[in-house]
């Protein structure tokens, strides 16, 4: 299907004071698509932003905005964030009790539908919504904080996920604890969209980003 490894940012490493800035410089810096963490304090234990901030960074730059949303109930806030410039929404699995209307919600609103699901949910969650589906998250570690210990059981679902997905056209991303140590483990596995957040917002300048994408990109491609 795809061969080449997607890099998304992860903002939530970002200099959130310079938000815009730092969205500008990531893509320049060789970005494939933006990471936005979206927290509720209620299904994670931290609380980032919502659409106003993701409206206000839309027009800094063309990238595919990726929102990954940690909040339940989710759809009661899809259409404000396909209004503010989600071009790819992603719920997760486990904040609701309809996922499969949220994944038709989300594809009704002309936008990328994905789902997303915790260390400790298997992929069978999601065995009966594959044809909703544009993209499958498999989370490398609990989500809510950035800069955590990359989970190597992760591996094996990567591969069961794989395997479900059969010939269908969807991405498989993984999210946390990413580096050029494991993003061989991943592509390995079957992962396509690799998120960093830690690995990728050190160094302050375009080329620090561009030197710390192409490493990650680098490993993983190595291992296709
Ligand atoms: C965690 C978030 C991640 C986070 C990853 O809940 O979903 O996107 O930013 O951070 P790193 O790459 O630092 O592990
Ligand atoms: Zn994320």
């Amino acid at each position: 299907m795809i061969a080449k490894t997607l890099i998304a940012p992860s903002v939530l490493a970002s200099d959130f004071s310079r938000l815009g800035d730092e969205v500008e410089t990531v893509a320049a810096a060789g970005a494939d698509w933006i990471h936005l963490d979206v927290m509720d304090g209620h299904f994670v234990p931290n609380i980032t932003f919502g659409p106003p901030v993701i409206k206000t960074i839309r027009n800094r730059t063309k990238a595919f905005f990726d929102c990954h949303l940690m909040i339940a109930p989710a759809d009661p806030y899809l259409a404000a964030f396909a209004e503010a410039g989600a071009d790819g929404m992603t719920v997760h699995a486990e904040a609701g009790p309809h996922l499969d209307r949220s994944l038709q919600s989300i594809r009704n609103l002309g936008k990328k539908a994905g789902v997303a699901i915790n260390p400790a949910t298997p992929e069978s969650a999601i065995e009966y919504v594959l044809d909703r589906l544009d993209m499958i998250l498999v989370m490398t570690v609990n989500p809510g904080f950035g800069g955590q210990a990359f989970i190597h059981a992760m591996i094996d679902k990567i591969r069961r996920v794989k395997a479900l997905i059969g010939d269908r056209p969807i991405h498989i991303q993984v999210d946390g604890g990413i580096a050029p140590d494991t993003a061989p483990l991943v592509t390995a596995a079957g992962a396509n969209v690799l998120v960093a957040g830690a690995a990728i917002f050190k160094g302050g300048s375009v080329e620090a980003y561009r030197a710390n994408i192409e490493a990650i990109r680098g490993a993983g491609d190595a291992a296709l």
